[in-house]
C-alpha cells in the first residue's frame, strides 16, 4: 500500500484491518533458530516494530510520543485528563506467537480508525500505547515500562538490569534516546488516564471450549520470577566418580521436579485453585558436554491466587530446593527478580464493558499484563480474544481473523461507549 491509501481512515479500508496490519509485520523478528518471534525491547526487531507503530500512528493523524520510561503513546486529540487508552507492547517472549502483544497494539489502531472513519469526535482524549518490556524477556523484569511508569520498581535498580550479553537497561535506554535520569514515575500521565482497555489474544483455552469468541477479563493471579544460583565443583566427567561429584546440574534438576510436584499438589484449576511453578531457563557454567558444571544459574516462576498462597508456595518450593541440592553436595542462593500481586480488574468497568458487548464469558487468567500493573491506579479493563490452540508463549499461538476482527469490533464498541458514543 503507498503512503497516500495508508492516510485513508476509512471502516472498510483494507489498510486498517487488524489482519492487514499484523501482515504488515509479519516478517519482522522471526526467530529462525527458536521458530516464531524474538522481538526483545530496544533490539532491532523491536526497533523496527516501534518506527512500525510510529509510521501507523502518524498515518492515521496520531501525535506520536516516546514517554520517559520508553513506552510510546499515539495520541488522538489534545492530550489531557479523562485519557482512554488502549494498546498493548510490541515485545515477545524467546520463540513466541505473532499475537501476544501486537494483536492488542494493531486492534487498538484499527478501533481508533473506525471511529475516525466514522466521524466520531471524541470528546475526551483517546491514546493507543505500546509498553515497553512487557515480557521481561530481555531485562529479566515483566511490564518493565508500565512498572516505571506507575512507580512499582526502583528506577535505581531498573538500570542496572542486565541482559544475557551484560548490557544494561540503562545502556539499552540511553541508546534508544531516553534519559535515565527521567525514568520513574509519570505522575502527570497517570492522573490524565480515565481507563486503560488492554485486548490480548487468550493464553489459554477458555473461549475455544465456550465457543466464543471474545471475553472479558475477570483478574490475573499473583506472580513473580526468582533466580537460583546452584553452585557446585566442576571437574572432569571422564575422571570423577560418581560417589565424588558435586554436580550442580543434578542438583538444579532435582529441583525442577521438586518444584513442578509441589505446585501440582495446589494446583486444581476445576475447583477454583491455581499453584503453578515453572523453570524455563537454565544455563549451565562452563556448558561443556564433558564437563561436569560449576554453577547453574536457573529462573522459577511461581503463580497463585493470592499474595499468601504464592508466598506459602514459593517457600515450600525453596525448601525442597535447598534440600535437594544439599543432597548433592551443592549450595543454592535465591533471589527474587519481580513480583506482582494478584489484580481483580476494575468491577465497575467490567460490568460496563461485559452490558455494551451483550454479556460475553468473564475469564480469569494466569498471564500477566501491563493492563494488570496499572489497575492498582486506575480503571482497568481487558478484552481476550479466542486462541484455538489455548497455546501461547509459543509459536503455536493463534487466532483466527474472523476473531481478530471480532476483537476489533469489540474494542471499537467500548471506545464509543467510553467516550460516550452511541454505538451506530
Ligand atoms: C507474561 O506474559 C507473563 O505472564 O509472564
Ligand atoms: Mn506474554
Ligand atoms: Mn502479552
Amino acid at each position: 500500500m503507498d503512503d497516500a491509501a495508508k492516510k485513508t481512515a476509512t471502516p472498510d479500508s483494507p489498510g486498517w484491518d487488524v489482519v492487514d496490519l499484523l501482515g504488515e509485520i509479519a516478517d519482522i523478528g522471526r526467530d529462525s533458530v527458536r521458530g516464531g518471534y524474538s522481538r526483545h525491547v530496544f533490539e532491532p526487531a523491536e526497533l523496527a516494530l516501534r518506527e512500525w507503530f510510529t509510521g501507523r500512528a502518524e498515518a492515521l493523524g496520531l501525535d506520536v510520543e516516546l514517554d520517559r520510561n520508553g513506552n510510546i503513546w499515539a495520541h488522538w486529540g489534545a492530550r489531557g485528563s479523562g485519557t482512554i487508552a488502549l494498546g498493548s507492547h510490541l515485545d515477545s517472549v524467546p520463540g513466541g506467537g505473532a499475537f501476544d502483544g501486537p494483536l492488542g497494539v494493531a486492534s487498538a489502531l484499527s478501533a481508533v480508525a473506525r471511529l475516525r472513519a466514522q466521524g466520531v469526535m471524541p470528546a475526551r482524549p483517546v491514546a493507543v500505547v505500546a509498553f515497553a518490556e512487557e515480557e521481561g524477556s530481555r531485562f529479566g523484569v515483566a511490564c518493565l515500562g508500565s512498572k516505571l511508569m506507575a512507580g512499582a520498581i526502583d528506577p535505581a535498580k531498573a538500570v542496572k538490569l542486565t541482559d544475557a550479553a551484560g548490557v544494561t537497561f540503562g545502556e539499552a535506554a540511553a541508546a534508544a534516546g531516553l534519559d535515565t535520569g527521567e525514568l520513574g514515575r509519570d505522575g502527570e500521565r497517570l492522573a490524565s488516564l480515565a481507563a486503560f482497555v488492554e485486548l490480548h489474544v487468550e493464553q489459554g483455552r477458555g473461549l475455544a471450549d465456550m465457543g466464543a469468541p471474545v471475553a472479558v477479563a475477570a483478574s490475573i493471579l499473583a506472580h513473580g520470577r526468582w533466580r537460583l544460583r546452584f553452585s557446585g565443583e566442576g571437574n572432569h566427567a571422564g575422571a570423577t566418580a560418581m560417589r565424588d561429584r558435586r554436580d550442580p546440574v543434578v542438583a538444579a534438576a532435582a529441583a525442577v521436579l521438586a518444584a513442578r510436584d509441589i505446585a501440582a499438589r495446589h494446583d486444581d484449576p476445576s475447583h477454583g485453585t491455581h499453584g503453578r511453578a515453572t523453570v524455563g531457563r537454565l544455563i549451565p557454567v562452563p556448558g561443556g558436554s564433558n564437563v561436569i558444571a560449576s554453577r547453574v544459574d536457573a529462573w522459577l516462576d511461581v503463580r497463585g491466587d493470592s499474595d499468601a498462597s504464592t508466598r506459602a508456595l514459593l517457600a515450600e518450593i525453596i525448601d525442597a530446593i535447598r534440600d535437594r541440592a544439599a543432597s548433592y553436595g551443592c549450595h543454592v542462593e535465591v533471589a527474587e527478580e519481580s513480583y506482582s500481586g494478584p489484580v481483580a480488574f476494575d468491577a465497575d468497568l467490567r460490568t460496563r464493558l461485559a452490558s455494551t458487548l451483550g454479556g460475553p464469558p468473564l475469564l480469569a487468567t494466569g498471564a500477566g499484563h501491563d493492563a494488570g500493573v496499572l489497575a492498582d491506579i486506575l480503571p482497568t479493563a481487558m478484552l481476550f480474544v479466542r486462541n484455538p490452540t489455548g497455546v501461547s508463549h509459543s509459536p503455536l499461538e493463534t487466532a483466527s481473523d474472523d476473531d481478530c476482527r471480532a476483537g476489533v469490533d469489540a474494542l471499537a464498541t467500548v471506545l464509543r461507549e467510553l467516550l460516550g458514543q452511541r454505538t451506530r
